[in-house]
C-alpha cells in the first residue's frame, strides 16, 4: 500500500486522513509517515543485503529526531556534516560507530568531538582537513579513521545547484590529486585510512552518473592497492533520485547491482548515504488556502505555508505536486499557489489546476526531504509543526514554534 493513499477521494497518510491532521495539529503541518521511512530503507538493506554494507542515512535530508530514531531501530548509521547533526544522531540513540562525517568545512571542535565519541569514520574533504584532523587526533592520542572523497568530475545531469562531483565544485580532492593525499596520510601515525568516498548529486534518476564514476573510483582503488594503499570501504554517496512529477525514481535494486559489479572480487564494504530517497516520499506539507483572488489574468491561491517552510520551488525551481486533500466542488482553474511573504519568488507552485476554495487543506507532496530542515523565520514566521503516523497513531514530534521564542534571545539597547 502506498504510504500516502487516497479513499473515496479523501487523503490518507497511512489510515489518518489528512484533513483531520490539519484539523487537530494546525496548519502548516509537516506529516511524516514511519512505514514509508521504513520501506525505503528496507529497499537499500534488501538489495546491498548478499554485500557487506552499512548504510548511513543522510541526516540533513531530514534531522527530525523521530525520523533519526525510527531508523536508528532499523540498524541505520548516519552520514553528518556538522557537530549539531552529531548530538542529533546521538540524542536519537545512533551509534557512534555507524557515523560517517561529511562535509568540507570541519571545525576544529567537530573534528575533537567526533573523535571523543568515536564515529567510524571522517570524510576527507582537503589536504587541509587531513592536516588538521592528524593534528587534533595526535594531541588527543587517538588514531583517526578515515576515507578520502574524490572528486570524479562526472556530470550528474541533474540541478546544477546539486551537482557535486564535477571539478569546478568546492567538494572533494580532485582523481589528480587524490593519490598524493592518499600517500601522505597512510604515513601518519594519527590516521588510519580506510576507504574512499565520493558523492556526486543529488537527485539522480539514471544510473550512468553512478557508473562513470564508479569506474574511476574503482581504477584508483586499484592504483592505490599497487602502491600498498589497501582500501576496506567503498562509499558511494548518496543522491537516489525520487518521483516529484514524472521521474522514474531510481532503482536501487539496479543501482545496487552496479555498486556490486564494479567492486567485484575486490574485498570493499559498501557504505552509502541516501537522503532524499528515504525521507522524501515519507513526507507530506499540509497547508490551508486563506485567500483566493486573482490580478489581471492570474488565479493565485494564497495558503498559510510560504518558501520559509518549503524553499525548493525558489531555490531550485523545483516541481513538486500541490493536491487538495479532499476532492470539492469548485470550479478547476489554474493557480499560482503562493505564500504570505513579501517576495515574488515566495510560490509553492505555479499555474496548477486545481478545484479549491478558501478554507481548503492542500498537500504538497514529496516534501519529507529538504523541506522543514531548510525552513527559516523569515518575516518572524514561527516554523511548522511536524507529526509522525505510526500505526494507528500520529504523534506530534515538533511543536510549532512560538513567535516569542523567535526574539527572546535578541535584546533591545540599555
Ligand atoms: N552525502 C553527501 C556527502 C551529500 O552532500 C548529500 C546531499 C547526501 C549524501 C544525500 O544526498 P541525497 O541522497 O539526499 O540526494 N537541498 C537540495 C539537495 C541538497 C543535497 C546535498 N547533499 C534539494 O532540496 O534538492
Amino acid at each position: 500500500m502506498e504510504h500516502f493513499n487516497r479513499r473515496n477521494g479523501t487523503l490518507f497518510a497511512q489510515s489518518y486522513a489528512c484533513s483531520r491532521l490539519a484539523e487537530d495539529f494546525g496548519t502548516p503541518l509537516f506529516v511524516y509517515s514511519r512505514e514509508a521511512l521504513e520501506s525505503a530503507w528496507q529497499s537499500f538493506a534488501d538489495a546491498l543485503e548478499k554485500h557487506p554494507h552499512l548504510i548511513c542515512y543522510a541526516v540533513k535530508a531530514n534531522s527530525n529526531l523521530a525520523v533519526l530514531d525510527v531508523l536508528a531501530r532499523l540498524g541505520s548509521g548516519f552520514d553528518i556534516v556538522s557537530g549539531g547533526e552529531l548530538k542529533r544522531v546521538l540524542a536519537a540513540g545512533g551509534e557512534p560507530e555507524k557515523i560517517v562525517f561529511s562535509g568540507v568545512g570541519k571545525s576544529r571542535a567537530e573534528l575533537t568531538e567526533a573523535l571523543e565519541v568515536g564515529i567510524r569514520c571522517f570524510n576527507i574533504e582537503s589536504e587541509a582537513e587531513l592536516d588538521r584532523l592528524a593534528e587534533i587526533a595526535e594531541a588527543m592520542g587517538v588514531v583517526a579513521p578515515i576515507s578520502i572523497r574524490v572528486n570524479p568530475d562526472v556530470d550528474a545531469q541533474t540541478h546544477p545547484y546539486i551537482s557535486t562531483g564535477l571539478k569546478e565544485n568546492k567538494f572533494g580532492i580532485s582523481m589528480e590529486d587524490a593519490p598524493a593525499v592518499y600517500k601522505k596520510a597512510d604515513g601518519l601515525d594519527a590516521i588510519d585510512v580506510q576507504g574512499m568516498d565520493c558523492h556526486i548529486g543529488s537527485q539522480l534518476t539514471s544510473i550512468n552518473p553512478y557508473k562513470d564514476a564508479l569506474q574511476r573510483l574503482i581504477s584508483l582503488v586499484d592504483a592505490l592497492a599497487k602502491e600498498g594503499i589497501e582500501l576496506s570501504h567503498l562509499d558511494v554517496g548518496g543522491g537516489q533520485g525520487i518521483c516529484y512529477e514524472d521521474e522514474t525514481p531510481l532503482d536501487i535494486a539496479e543501482w545496487a547491482k552496479c555498486v556490486i559489479d564494479a567492486i567485484g572480487e575486490r574485498k570493499l564494504e559498501i557504505i552509502v548515504e541516501p537522503g532524499r530517497y528515504i525521507a522524501g516520499p515519507a513526507g507530506v506539507l499540509l497547508t490551508r488556502v486563506e485567500y483566493i483572488k486573482r490580478n489581471g489574468d492570474k488565479n493565485f491561491a494564497v495558503v498559510d505555508a510560504a518558501m520559509n517552510d518549503l524553499i525548493r520551488p525558489a531555490l531550485y525551481s523545483a516541481w513538486q505536486s500541490i493536491e487538495p486533500v479532499e476532492p470539492g466542488n469548485a470550479p478547476e482553474q489554474e493557480y499560482d499557489v503562493v505564500g504570505p511573504i513579501c517576495e515574488s519568488s515566495d510560490f509553492l507552485g505555479k499555474n496548477r489546476t486545481l478545484a479549491i476554495e478558501q478554507g481548503d487543506v492542500l498537500a504538497v507532496m514529496s516534501a519529507g526531504a529538504y523541506s522543514f530542515v531548510m525552513s527559516s523565520n523569515y518575516n518572524t514566521r514561527a516554523r511548522a509543526a511536524e507529526v509522525m503516523v505510526s500505526g494507528d497513531d500520529a504523534y506530534i514530534v515538533r511543536e510549532r514554534e512560538d513567535v516569542e521564542s523567535l526574539f527572546a534571545s535578541e535584546s533591545l539597547l540599555p
